[in-house]
């Protein structure tokens, strides 16, 4: 019955679902921005939702933008990164923030590329940033939490 099969998928799209949510906890990652915050800050316009530095860019919304595409002088490499339509996702990032200079130069398959992010995060803490970043970010309210 069409019904049904209609219930099952949305049953497997829940279970498929779930797990992703629970993977970072939001309020940990607040706490490891703090290792952050004299480079980056997160800010939509004048709206400022955690103080920080201009020697990064605002990392608001970056989960779900393309790399290097805040209002920032980037180096050559993380515009390369953008160009080759890069996209920053949780699992992305996760790796990202363990070995930024290392993932910049895998993903480009360059490794005279330079970035000039150096800060490293653990899996687990990269995890909790991103799950934060996503609840503070543009998409928050849609997605329900
Ligand atoms: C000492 C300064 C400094 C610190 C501390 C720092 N960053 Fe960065 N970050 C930078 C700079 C500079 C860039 C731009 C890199 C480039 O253009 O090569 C950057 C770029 C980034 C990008 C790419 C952004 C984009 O728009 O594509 C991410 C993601 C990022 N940083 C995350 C973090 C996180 C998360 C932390 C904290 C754990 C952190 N950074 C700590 C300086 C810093």
């Amino acid at each position: 019955m069409p019904v049904r099969s209609t219930f099952a998928s949305l049953m497997a799209l829940a279970l498929t679902t779930l797990p992703l949510h629970a993977e970072g906890d939001p309020e940990a990652g607040e706490k490891a921005f703090k290792k952050c915050r004299a480079c980056h800050m997160v800010a939509d316009g004048d709206r400022v939702i955690f103080k920080g530095g201009k020697t990064g860019p605002n990392l608001y919304g970056l989960i779900g933008r393309p790399a290097a595409a805040a209002d920032y002088r980037y180096s050559p490499a993380m515009e390369a990164l953008g160009e080759s339509g890069f996209v920053w996702d949780a699992e992305n990032f996760t790796a990202f923030m363990q070995d930024p200079v290392g993932f910049v130069k895998t993903t480009l398959d360059d490794n005279s590329a330079r970035t000039r992010m150096m800060q490293k995060l653990k899996a687990d803490d990269a995890a909790d940033v991103a799950a934060w970043l996503v609840s503070v970010g543009p998409d928050a309210a849609e997605s329900g939490s």
